[in-house]
């Protein structure tokens, strides 16, 4: 079926998706918005009979039944990086686009690693705390100064370049390590390249910006920890699996680690009796990089952008799956 008088393709959208997105898709004469955001599964099955694209967020999965429900659909859009919920092969296998929105979150999450950084190397956290407590202790409270340190990036990717930009901005030295880059992309980056291992004893701040994989996945341990300078700073806004959080808090414990600051963690919420709960100079925050407005409406353009031009423009280059 064709987008034409009479004959709207019909996007239902399964979880609250931003204005931004929603003024997109309305936009178009040849798209039919349901929103059936806080409804029930019911009523989304029901709007998903004739349905030619979805938009979801983290809560629906979308799985081989969801998909027999909606025999018309060609995409599904997901507002937002992960598709672990969605079955990309068996959308594949009906010829369903699978898209999402990928930049959306770039800038947000930047500017947070670096946040956590200046609240780990100048005690913003504990400093706050201990006024609260009545206190006025600033010796104790002393910190390190950016400019001039070496930054070193794992993954120089959308977020881990954003964050080497931004240190260049505090006069921080740049380091990078991601062996998949070309060449021509290393150079537009700016940074110094190097390997995992040398990056590891050369930075006085280590940030992870990796996607996880087989490989990222426990990428940062004891070894890797041991390898880097005591006076360093560790940042993870990636993955929470790509570190071994256990062996971060008994490094910070044992004060073979300036400081870390953390986003993300390997179960969320972070468990009660986690050792990161008791580790000193460290800055956590319940994964809020891409927990600002602007984030939240760049990520509900992106994804409407990439639904109505599947639908609409037969573009497949976003597609995940096809
Ligand atoms: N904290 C948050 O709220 C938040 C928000 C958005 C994204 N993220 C996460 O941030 C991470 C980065 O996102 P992105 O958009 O920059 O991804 P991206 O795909 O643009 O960049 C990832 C980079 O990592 C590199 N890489 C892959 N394996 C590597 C390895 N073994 N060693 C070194 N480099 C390697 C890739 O080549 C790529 O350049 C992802 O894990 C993503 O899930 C977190």
């Amino acid at each position: 079926m064709h987008a034409g008088a009479g004959a709207r393709l019909r996007v239902v959208v399964a979880e609250t998706l931003e204005p931004e997105g929603l003024e997109i898709l309305g936009a178009e004469p040849g798209l039919e918005v349901v929103d059936v955001s806080g409804a029930d599964p019911a009523a989304l099955l029901e709007a998903l009979d004739g349905a030619a694209g979805l938009i979801v967020r983290g809560a629906t999965t979308v799985d081989e039944a969801l998909l027999a429900a909606a025999p018309g659909l060609r995409v599904v859009g997901r507002a937002g990086v992960g598709v672990d919920h969605i079955d990309l092969e068996g959308a594949a296998r009906r010829g369903v686009a699978v898209v999402n929105a990928p930049s959306g979150n770039t800038l947000s999450t930047a500017e947070l690693t670096i946040g956590l950084l200046l609240a780990a190397a100048r005690h913003i956290a504990r400093a706050d705390r201990s006024i609260r407590e009545g206190a006025w202790i600033r010796k104790e409270l002393r910190g390190a100064q950016l400019h001039g340190r070496a930054l070193g990036v794992i993954g120089a990717g959308r977020i881990g370049s954003a964050v080497l930009g931004l240190g260049r901005a505090f006069g921080m030295g740049l380091l990078a390590c991601d062996p998949y880059l070309t060449a021509e992309r290393r150079s537009e980056i700016g940074a110094e390249f190097l390997e995992l291992g040398r990056l590891l004893e050369r930075a006085d701040v280590v940030s992870l910006h990796v996607p996880l994989t087989e490989e990222t996945r426990g990428m940062i341990g004891e070894a890797e920890l041991a390898r880097m300078k005591p006076s360093a700073f560790l940042l993870n806004a990636s993955r929470g699996e790509v570190v071994d959080e256990v062996a971060v808090a008994r490094a910070l414990s044992e004060g073979r680690l300036a400081g870390a600051g953390l986003d993300v963690y390997p179960r969320e919420p972070l468990p009660q009796d986690s050792p990161l709960r008791e580790a000193p100079n460290l800055v956590m925050t319940p994964h809020l990089g891409g927990a600002t407005d602007e984030a939240k409406a760049a990520v509900a353009r992106e994804v409407a952008i990439s639904v109505r031009d599947v639908l609409l423009r037969r573009d497949l280059g976003p597609a995940l799956n096809l």
